[in-house]
């Protein structure tokens, strides 16, 4: 593409703040020309873009652990694209690079903001998922916090998702016991047949409880929450004395005007419970280690994936509302070229 055309850069905005459920209506599909690289800069021609459930919370006027996203702006989010036109040494035309752009088709940023990529090893849209940020955090909330022991039993929600399937697979690379919790039967097929969990659990199911008590016959020794509410409350109940449990995500209450908080604490004092919410981008000095072990799984098999596409930014909120509702089976990506 020369950037001389009269050609656009497509993009998604935000256009007002979600109270409760978002919906498509709070988004604004816009075209703005294509950006012209600064010295030091590259500019990138995504073809992928990654939701996430993050962006619900950008999305709010509150304070949080990153900055929000403004209204009239274009959508935070990460993407793999092309560099397309480079005044920087350090990438050339034709790398693939994994950055930040956002929901867009185009964007310029420093080439220090990007991270050059093998597309050879694995297809590029899996630096967004297994070998991205939602890997990573599996990896750093399983081991750095969680440290299952062989023999253990390790819960996760949200299990057939992009973090979640990962959690499960490193537990029995472990040698741990994996338990998955998704939503439906098809789901929880997947994580027995295909990912060799030791079980799935549909928490949608009315014999939830139940099933997850037979599942979890020696108790929980570590759970990786992911979605908070009824779900927690039911898995801290089966904790066993110093059970562990990294704080991953919340995403069943992300949409709720009233979130519910933590309803069963008793449990967390009368086990001794380790709790500890962690941000994946708090220690960048563990993602390349984590990277490469991730790669190498995913290399010789040991990790799989799976990933739902949308086709096109025209499509892309109405995949975002669909992700945070479980319409999505893995990672949920939006597909640009
Ligand atoms: N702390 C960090 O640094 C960090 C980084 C990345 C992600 N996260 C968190 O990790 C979690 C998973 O993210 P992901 O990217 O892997 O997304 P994902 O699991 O691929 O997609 C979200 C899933 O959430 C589940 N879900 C939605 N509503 C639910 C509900 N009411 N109850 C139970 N499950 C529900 C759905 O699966 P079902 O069909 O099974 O319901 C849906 O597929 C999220 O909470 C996210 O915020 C945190």
């Amino acid at each position: 593409m020369e950037t001389g055309t009269m050609e656009k850069n497509k993009q998604v905005l935000l256009k007002s703040r979600p109270k409760g459920w978002v919906s498509e209506a709070d988004f604004e599909l816009a075209e703005a020309p294509i950006p012209q690289p600064g010295e030091g800069q590259v500019l990138v021609r995504n073809h992928w873009l990654s939701l996430d459930p993050y962006m619900r919370g950008r999305m709010n006027d509150t304070k949080s652990y990153s900055a929000k996203a403004e209204i009239g702006e274009v959508m935070v989010g990460g993407t793999v694209g092309e560099v397309i036109e480079t005044r920087d040494p350090s990438l050339k035309k034709g790398d693939f690079v994994v950055g930040m752009l956002g929901w867009q088709q185009y964007g310029a940023a420093p080439a220090k903001a990007f991270r050059a990529i093998d597309t050879k090893a694995v297809p590029a849209q899996a630096y967004l998922g297994v070998v991205g940020m939602p890997g990573v955090t599996a990896w750093v909330g399983l081991l750095t916090i969680a440290e299952p022991k062989p023999g253990e039993t390790v819960v996760v929600s949200a299990a057939s998702g992009a973090v979640g399937s990962v959690v499960g697979q490193i537990a029995k690379i472990r040698g741990a016991r994996a338990v998955g919790i998704a939503g439906g039967p098809e789901k929880c097929r997947y994580l027995v047949e295909e990912l060799s969990f030791d079980a799935g659990i549909d928490y949608k199911s009315s014999s939830f409880v139940r099933d997850l008590e037979a599942a979890t016959p020696k108790g929980v020794d570590v759970y990786f929450e992911n979605v908070g509410g009824d779900v927690l409350e039911a898995v801290s109940r089966r904790f066993n004395p110093f059970a562990r449990m990294p704080l991953c995500g919340l995403v069943s209450q992300y949409n709720e005007t009233n979130p519910v908080g933590l309803r069963n604490l008793h449990s967390f004092l009368v086990n001794r419970v380790k709790l500890q919410g962690f941000i994946v981008s708090d220690k960048p000095e563990l993602w390349p280690r984590a990277l490469q072990e991730l790669a190498s799984w995913v290399a010789s098999g040991k990790i799989k994936y799976r990933e739902t596409v949308a086709q096109g930014l025209e499509n892309a909120s109405k995949a975002f509302i669909g992700m945070l509702k479980g319409e999505n089976f893995g990672k949920q990506l939006v597909k640009l070229v």
